[in-house]
């Protein structure tokens, strides 16, 4: 078994960021700039936040940050979109999700110019992406298609059974994998909690992809020998074995389906690293105008 080590790569690609940067600030006098726009307190969404600036600073990008009480107006906020929008100097902008309930999510994304929403959330990037037009691709399905990538795992005509099929993971995910590309020309088989018989659907799977938001729901019965499996899942367990009184597990139940996969991504320490650096390489595109120009 090859364990995907999501962390080593992460700090590979941030090194050839970095190295980008310098170049373009040297010929252009250009440095990126991401921006984010954060709501409340939550203490999750100032986490992510807080690492997205850092992950900014470590490969030399301008960041900044706008912060908002939680009962701001949602034309507070369109504005501030839009003014950011206008501004020349930043190349992507993210807003921090969730959002307080009286703010419609879709209304703000859809506000963001599809050429700086590297989150790639925009129904114009989701599309786009779809017909297999230049996009921006959202975090976490950019972090898996790119280690995928780097642990030259092949996957052209090999069967790809993904599991959920949420809007930011599993769909992009199915898109991905399926379309007319290295990697990519997989038969796609999509599963959420409405399939019959997922038991036998996931053991025929030379790459399975697991975002199912259940800890360790995935056993070793349900995997094929010699597997790809890609754990997208991190839920916080109370354990006696750790200092903190915490560890990270995925969805995968590791120890057992390790013995039978030919690579498998960690918890932590597989996709979870590879998010930020999504969103630093979708900035950097930006900023060389490589999607839109
Ligand atoms: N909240 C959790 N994940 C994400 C993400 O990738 N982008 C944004 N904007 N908010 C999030």
């Amino acid at each position: 078994m090859e364990l995907i080590d999501g962390k080593k790569i992460a700090e590979s690609i941030k090194k050839e960021i970095a190295i980008e940067v310098e170049r373009i600030k040297n010929r252009d006098g250009k440095v990126p700039h991401l921006a984010a726009i954060l709501v409340g307190e939550d203490p999750a969404s100032q986490t992510y936040v807080n690492s997205k600036a850092k992950a900014c600073h470590e490969v030399g990008f301008d960041s900044s940050t706008y912060r908002f009480p939680a009962d701001v107006s949602e034309k507070e906020l369109l504005e501030t979109v839009e003014f950011i929008n206008n501004d020349p100097e930043i190349d992507g902008l993210i807003v921090q999700l969730p959002l307080p309930k009286h703010i419609d999510p879709q209304k703000v994304i859809q506000q963001i110019r599809p050429e700086k929403d590297v989150d790639g959330f925009h129904p114009v990037n989701v599309g786009r992406m779809t017909i297999g037009l230049p996009a921006y691709i959202s975090a976490t399905p950019n972090g898996i298609m790119e280690l995928i990538m780097r642990s030259g795992i092949q996957t052209t005509g090999k069967s790809c059974v993904i599991l959920g099929r949420s809007n930011i993971v599993g769909k992009p995910m199915s898109i991905l994998m399926a379309r007319n590309a290295e990697p990519g020309n997989a038969t796609v088989t999509v599963c959420h909690s409405k399939t019959k018989n997922l038991k036998e659907v996931t053991a025929q799977a030379d790459i399975l992809i697991v975002a199912i938001g259940q800890p360790e729901f995935v056993t070793a019965d349900m995997v094929k020998e010699g597997a790809v499996v890609i754990d997208v899942g991190i839920h916080r367990v109370e354990s006696s074995q750790t200092k903190s009184g915490f560890r990270l597990i995925g969805d995968v139940k590791f120890d057992e389906v390790s013995k039978k996969a030919s690579h498998i991504t960690p918890v932590p320490g597989g996709v979870g690293p590879m998010t930020i650096v999504s969103l630093l390489m979708n900035t950097l595109k930006s900023a060389k105008k490589e999607i839109y120009n």
